[in-house]
């Protein structure tokens, strides 16, 4: 141990530390300065913990505070609060360069170091500075703006309040700063890993590492006699069923008797500190006695495959999809072509780690069991709510999302929550389940591989006439929203076309790999792929250019989907031609660049994503407050799309407050309506509406009444409160023998454009730019849509060439292939607003539209600059390589 007197945010302290303690440690634990986040295994791979040290950016995690005598600390909170922000935390807010929220201290501190040496930096300067911070959610395009805006603050070019929006710009169509977007920059808004609570247990996680096996037993005794411990968690100890059934009953909080992926979770060890935990999980004796692994769909699909669920067959989903007549249409079509394209289980990488906190609230009044209560990052608070209490045995629960640093799909089920909570009630006490990154990836649900073998074909004009798609979608070992995905493949299936013939089929088999989940677009972004690959394809074989080929056989008003649904509206030739110039530009450009060993090519994808799935429904509720202002009462978890906003924004105008006197209530069970899954670009869209149809009756009663206040409603009669609904006329699921039937109420579309350079030596590809066109609707904060486009963007190219998650061996984010801010590119946003006849104000959804056509307009670009097709994702450099020297 030794001494050490430091300076932290302008005050000296004294501290008594061993070698082993890091800043991170002793900022978060000692001082509760939680500004400065962990997401990688304190492997500094990923800035979140940057603070300054005598004016050094430096990772905190890897910082001993031993080495610190004298040192001058600064962390994010010593830069400024939300009373009294910096501006570069400013910046950050006002540039939108903060979604999740979860990486923005560590980008913040980096920043500051930037601007203190290079007040005008350069992109490249910029990039050089904050190569070492990542970030998920943004694609860092604004984070680059921000830093610039920062400088410019800085060097008293321009003030914040020259670039905050005003009131009187209106409440619609302008970026207002995000409400949470200030505390995030200050580091005072809480995640679940903030959260201290006294006499917390902490948890460590026993996990299978076979994909499948017998469990004989497990011998924990030892472990039981370990300093700090206060006991274990098996399967026994949980009252419930143990099982998290999302819709198939399923999935155990501890595995019984069988293990069926790496990472499926057997035992909790509980002790006073996390080391204790994990020294202890080290004595427990597990006997694993290893079944054969289904590790793929055909595996699990012969006569002879082990059956992976008692109850359930490994093809646990089997849609087929017939409009018109495909087999008699493809013999008389001028061109068929004919291709297989795979892809692959991949992870969403959210940057913050499936914290869990559950603690108990006292039944104050006496007579009935205490209150459960449950920190976590779910997207679906009383979904996910009804799931534990059924899983853990225990009614009186509650559920409070945190803030969310991140999770394009993985929140959508139930993840670290079931063993905190099972553990609380095992022990009666206050838990902590802060794992870390590799057990994150092992816990998790992954985006679905799919394996697709396409027939596409057109006459001699080039009009589709034939699409074949059978499909199959390799589920894991449980199900979670399971066909749910293969079924959204059918609802988009002919993309933005209009295709008069359709045979297709989607099944989707259990194997012994790593659970499928939601994943940024679930489902569409892997059929998409194989259908815009292919649009190319037979582009080529026509001899026609692939952007006039899509423009022709646009679906169009009045026209069917692959559903055999009659679209209303379909803004897509719109896009097109407002594509066509840059398209014109861009291959005139890739022409020119394409003798060298560098080869530069142009790529098109389209999509049509739906919103608001047949069935959905949703609920919100608002209430008139005692100045006037609104709350409203809605579960709409905001992990960083900007949900906050949306609400927010949408309530001050329709009631014509300003936007500080809407109160938004989203993130308690206690308080809100269950207003369904923040998923499926659904919000804006299903509970937008919800909120509208609830502010109309509130705004009727206070128009009838004359008030302006709750008092003055209540005291003219009427309630304060309102509740609105949101339900689509579409109901039901597909027809089980033709996958004919209801469909999405709107579509979001989108035309893409990459272009890029491939080193035909190394087989390394640059995207130099990508251009998309979107159509959302009226948008209702401009910098909100395009972060969500550009992250999308981001997203997809890593899908398209870097990242693949194989269980076991993908571990953090340098095997992960995360990519960087050294890896972010130009991107041109194009925005077209015609309104969606049932849209919240004419608005539809926009989240997950830029994974859809990003993956195969990078595939058709490799091709295009290339000549080679890679039809099984990632198209690593390896894979490039090879194909090209088959190719002669
Ligand atoms: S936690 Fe320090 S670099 Fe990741
Ligand atoms: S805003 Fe950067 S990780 Fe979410």
């Amino acid at each position: 141990m030794k001494k050490i007197r430091l300076r932290v945010n302008g005050t000296w302290r004294e501290v008594i530390v061993d070698t082993e303690t890091v800043l991170l440690d002793l900022l978060r634990e000692d001082l509760r300065l939680t500004g400065a986040k962990q997401s990688c295994d304190r492997k500094g791979q990923c800035g979140a913990c940057t603070v300054i040290v005598n004016s050094e950016a430096v990772r905190s995690c890897l910082t001993p505070v031993v080495d610190l005598e004298d040192a001058d600390v600064i962390t994010v909170e010593g830069l400024g609060t939300p009373d009294n922000p910096h501006l570069i935390q400013e910046a950050f807010v006002l540039a939108g360069a903060i979604q999740c929220g979860f990486c923005t201290p560590g980008m913040i501190m980096a920043t500051q170091v930037l601007l203190d040496a290079n007040s005008e930096p350069t992109t490249g300067q910029i990039k050089q500075a904050l190569r070492r911070n990542l970030c998920r959610c943004t694609g860092y395009t604004k984070i680059i703006e921000a830093v610039k805006l920062a400088g410019r603050f800085l060097r008293g070019e321009i003030s914040p309040d020259a670039v905050r929006p005003k009131a009187a710009q209106g409440m619609l169509g302008v970026s207002h700063p995000r409400p949470s977007a200030l505390a995030k920059a200050c580091g005072t808004a809480y995640f679940t890993a903030d959260y201290q609570i006294k006499g917390a247990l902490e948890l460590a996680v026993l996990r299978s590492t076979v994909p499948h096996a017998r469990i004989v037993s497990i011998d924990a005794s030892q472990a039981k006699t370990m300093p700090g411990v206060a006991g274990v968690v098996t399967a026994a100890d949980i009252k419930g069923t143990n099982i998290l059934k999302y819709l198939v009953a399923d999935r155990p909080v501890l595995c019984k008797d069988r293990v069926r992926y790496i990472g499926d979770p057997i035992l909790a060890v509980a002790a006073d500190t996390r080391q204790q935990a994990e020294a202890a999980l080290e004595k427990v004796k597990v006997h694993l006695d290893p079944l054969p692994a289904l590790s793929s769909p055909e595996a699990a699909m012969t006569d002879t495959a082990l059956q992976l669920h008692a109850e359930l067959p490994n093809i646990c989903f089997d849609q087929p999809q017939i409009k018109g007549d495909a087999e008699a249409a493809l013999p008389s079509s001028a061109a068929v072509i004919e291709a297989r394209f795979k892809t692959q289980i991949n992870h969403q990488a959210p940057l913050e780690p499936e914290a869990t906190i559950a603690y108990w609230e006292t039944d104050e009044e006496g007579g009935g069991d205490d209150q459960l209560v449950i920190i976590g990052r779910s997207i679906n608070i009383h979904y996910h709510l009804g799931m534990l209490q059924s899983a853990l045995g225990w009614e009186n629960m509650r559920y409070i999302e945190a803030y969310s640093g991140g999770q394009f799909g993985i929140k959508v089920d139930v993840i670290s929550e079931g063993i905190a909570g099972a553990a609380a009630i095992h022990f009666k006490r206050p838990v902590r389940y802060i794992p870390g990154l590799a057990e994150s990836m092992l816990m998790t649900s992954k985006r679905h591989a799919f394996d697709m073998r396409v027939k596409l074909a057109a006459d001699r004009q080039g009009n589709l006439t034939a699409y074949c798609n059978d499909f199959l979608v390799d589920n894991g070992a449980y199900h979670s929203i399971g066909h749910v995905v293969a079924h959204r493949a059918l609802l988009m299936l002919s993309g933005s076309y209009h295709i008069p013939n359709i045979q297709a089929r989607g099944r989707q088999v259990y194997t012994n790999n790593p659970w499928g989940s939601a994943a940024r677009g679930a489902g569409p972004p892997q059929a998409n792929f194989a259908l815009e690959c292919a649009m190319d394809m037979l582009a080529e074989k026509l001899g026609m250019d692939p952007f006039e080929f899509r423009l022709r056989n646009s679906l169009k008003p009045g026209q069917t989907k692959s559903t055999g649904r009659v679209v209303q509206e379909w803004p897509f030739p719109e896009l097109m031609e407002a594509m066509r110039p840059h398209y014109q530009r861009a291959v005139k450009e890739a022409a020119a660049n394409r003798s060298g060993k560098v080869k530069r090519g142009v790529g098109l994808g389209t999509g049509a994503f739906g919103i608001g799935m047949p069935g959905d429904t949703s609920v919100a509720a608002v209430e008139i407050d005692p100045d006037g202002g609104v709350s409203v009462y809605a579960a709409a978890a905001d992990p960083g799309e900007g949900n906050d906003s949306m609400l927010t924004q949408l309530t001050a105008e329709f009631m014509g407050i300003s936007l500080d006197r809407v109160r938004l209530h989203t993130r308690d069970t206690g308080n809100t309506a269950a207003s369904g899954p923040a998923a499926g670009s659904r919000v804006t869209y299903m509970i937008g509406n919800a909120l509208i149809n609830a502010l109309e009756q509130l705004k009727t009663a206070m128009q009838e009444t004359g008030a302006k206040t709750s008092e003055e409603l209540e005291a003219a009669g009427r309630p304060k409160r309102y509740v609105g609904r949101k339900k689509n006329e579409d109901v039901g699921p597909l027809d089980p023998k033709t996958g004919q039937g209801p469909s999405f109420e709107s579509q979001v579309h989108a035309v893409q454009m990459v272009e890029l350079e491939v080193d035909s030596e190394s087989g390394k590809v640059t995207i130099l730019k990508m251009t998309t066109a979107v159509d959302a609707g009226p948008v209702i904060n401009p910098q909100n849509l395009t972060g969500q486009l550009e992250g999308g963007m981001d997203m997809g190219v890593g899908f398209a060439l870097r990242e693949e998650y194989i269980a076991g061996k993908i571990k953090d984010w340098v095997t992960f292939k995360f990519p960087t801010i050294r890896d972010s590119f130009d991107m041109e946003i194009i925005v077209k607003e015609t309104p969606r006849p049932k849209g919240p104000r004419g608005a539809t959804g926009v989240g997950e539209m830029c994974m859809v056509p990003t993956a195969p307009a990078v595939i058709n670009a490799i091709k295009n600059a290339t000549g080679v097709w890679i039809c099984d994702l990632p198209a690593t450099p390896e894979k490039i390589k090879a194909a090209l020297s088959a190719a002669g």
